[in-house]
């Protein structure tokens, strides 16, 4: 039976970069025999415009419909006047939520050939694996009492709440130690356990967790501390664990030492390894329809659908092979080009890979 996949392009360059990366899909079901539907729905600002709502029902209905799910992004300053609730991005966090999509699995890669994009020494980030692992439907993204309101001197105060039950630490956890015993077997875990009582449970359920992974090596960083390191030493991290928020903010970080935040996927996953896979990089209004965003980030997002949802391990294979035989000819979109470099647009970079799946 074809397998569904839901296709949610939403704002801002979301259009442009699903666009290259169905163009892939397509290759591998026509050329390859992947067996796959696809489907539309609306998200984000698109779908405020078209019903007024960031998540419409049938969005929702559609996506625990499918076995997968590709994102572009949402927002953009066209939707900034609209008060929290109502905003594009409540469409992405409601959808994660929902959907019970907790595991947010953040690679952040060096490809060889980009080595010289980063802001960073060669040195110091070539050969850079990094798995960060970002807790994706709890803490303060999610925390209840919020708001803003009006104190009795008349003053407005904004609040939110950093909670995280036992149970939401551990199930995390587990993610990360079971992604670590696949790789080079240590996961840092990064915590503010100083000051935030939520992150001293965190650490402790860490540490219980990791006497069922003997082989794992766990230490502990302050996430003040871990932005400091992963600029200095990126190289000494495998898997890094974290919460929603400081997930968000480190992995952003990560990206530059790769290049760009236009090459990097992820995968978001519930308890079952059913899945929304979406770029890691915002919906960038500025330079949307402008045919220059970086479409590699969205293209590996499908490989990780492949592999993680889809069980097409061999497809997901051939998707990487074909980003890294575009890398070394030489083709680059304005956020990782350099002298000597063919540059590329948005369309022109999904041909190449196209080109390259072809052989
Ligand atoms: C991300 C984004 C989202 C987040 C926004 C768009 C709500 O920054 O996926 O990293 O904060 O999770
Ligand atoms: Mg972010």
């Amino acid at each position: 039976m074809s397998k569904k996949v839901l296709i949610l392009s939403g704002d801002g360059i979301g259009p442009e970069i699903l666009a290259e990366a169905i163009k892939v899909l397509n290759v591998l079901s026509v050329d390859f025999g992947l067996d796959i539907d696809l489907d539309n729905g609306l998200i984000g600002g698109a779908a405020i415009d078209a019903v007024g709502n960031p998540l419409p029902d049938e969005t929702l209905d559609k996506a625990k419909e499918a076995d997968a799910i590709l994102l572009g992004a949402v927002g953009g300053p066209k939707w900034e006047p609209l008060d929290i609730a109502n905003r594009p991005e409540k469409g992405l966090l409601k959808i994660r939520s929902e959907l019970g999509l907790f595991a947010n699995l953040r690679p952040a890669l060096t490809a060889p050939q980009l080595v010289e994009a980063s802001a960073l020494k060669p040195e110091v980030v070539s050969g850079l694996d990094i798995m960060i692992v970002r807790e994706l439907t709890g803490g303060i993204y999610f925390g209840q009492p919020r708001g803003i309101r009006e104190l009795d001197n008349g003053e407005k105060e904004g609040f939110n709440t950093l909670v995280y039950s036992e149970s939401e630490i551990r199930r995390i956890g587990h993610v990360a130690f079971k992604a670590a015993m696949k790789r080079d077997r240590r996961v840092c875990s990064i915590d503010k356990a100083n000051v935030l009582e939520a992150t001293e449970l965190w650490r402790e359920v860490m540490i219980d967790i990791s006497k069922d992974y003997p082989e794992v090596e766990l230490t502990h960083m302050y996430v003040d501390n871990a932005a400091m390191q992963l600029v200095r030493t990126p190289k000494q991290f495998d898997v890094m664990v974290t919460t929603n928020m400081f997930g968000d903010i480190l992995s952003d970080l990560a990206s530059m030492l790769t290049g760009s935040i236009g090459m990097l996927p992820s995968a978001s996953l519930d308890k079952n390894g059913k899945g929304m896979y979406e770029p890691i990089h915002g919906s960038a209004p500025d330079i949307a329809g402008k045919n220059i965003a970086n479409p590699l980030a969205t293209i590996l997002s499908v490989a990780m659908m492949l592999r993680y949802s889809l069980a097409e391990a061999e497809q997901a294979n051939r998707v990487e092979k074909a980003v890294d035989v575009v890398l070394s000819a030489g083709y680059r979109t304005p956020d990782i080009t350099s002298t000597g470099m063919k540059n590329v647009g948005t369309i022109e970079m999904g041909d190449a890979v196209v080109a390259a799946l072809k052989g």
